[in-house]
């Protein structure tokens, strides 16, 4: 029994998901709430150790598959460790990206089969799904700007990230119940956050 609530943050490099992760969870705690705060790929000491190599500039020769697999190695490990035991003690999980962003990056970015992505991503969560998934868009370019290109995965090319960004978008058109879109290009960060806020209190 997941007593909880899942929530993810996803968007392409430079939406302010970190800022705005990190702003929500501090809100919903002055609440009263019991938050739990992660992010992927990470959260636990094994996928901390993947999400080096996944970022790692050094790794040039890294294949798509091999990068699929790290990534969703990392989910498991998260899904099994943090997320469900969170989940059944009444947590509030607030995790920066999970499924969707295989789907674009991987998936649309990458050009790797959407139906594989989808059967490789149940194994990896277990058929896990988030309560609300906060997408918060940007523009490219401008992104890209903020984020400052450092990894190994910000370093891929501009229509690289271009791709994701859409398939961000075709991903929400289809579940415009579960994806909340929150435009970011040229919006106060207070007003992204009241949007975040309003419609992580639908959910909780
Ligand atoms: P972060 O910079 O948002 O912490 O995420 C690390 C990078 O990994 C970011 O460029 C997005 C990318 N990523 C994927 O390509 N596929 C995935 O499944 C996940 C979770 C992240």
């Amino acid at each position: 029994m997941l007593r909880g609530r899942f929530i993810t943050i996803e968007g392409p490099e430079g939406s302010g998901k970190s800022t705005h992760s990190r702003m929500l969870c501090d809100h919903l705690r002055r609440r009263g709430l019991k938050v739990l705060h992660t992010r992927e790929p990470g959260g636990t000491k094994i996928g901390e150790t993947v999400r080096k190599v996944l970022l790692d500039k050094k790794n040039k020769k890294m294949s798509a598959a091999c990068e699929l697999f790290l990534f969703l190695a990392a989910r498991a490990q998260i899904v099994e460790e943090i997320i469900r035991p969170a989940l059944a003690r009444g947590y509030i999980v607030v995790c920066d990206r999970f499924h969707d962003a295989t789907v674009a990056y991987q998936g649309y970015g990458a050009g790797l089969g959407l139906e594989l992505i989808g059967s490789a991503g149940r194994l990896a969560t277990g058929g896990l799904k988030p309560d609300l998934t906060v997408l918060l868009d940007v523009e490219t370019k401008a992104g890209l700007k903020r984020a400052g290109i450092k990894d190994r995965m910000e370093i891929k090319p501009v229509r690289f990230h271009k791709k994701v960004r859409d398939g961000y978008l075709k991903i929400a058109k289809r579940e415009p119940r579960r994806i909340k879109v929150i435009r970011t290009t040229d919006a106060p960060v207070a007003a992204v956050q009241d949007k975040i806020r309003k419609a992580v209190s639908h959910v909780i």
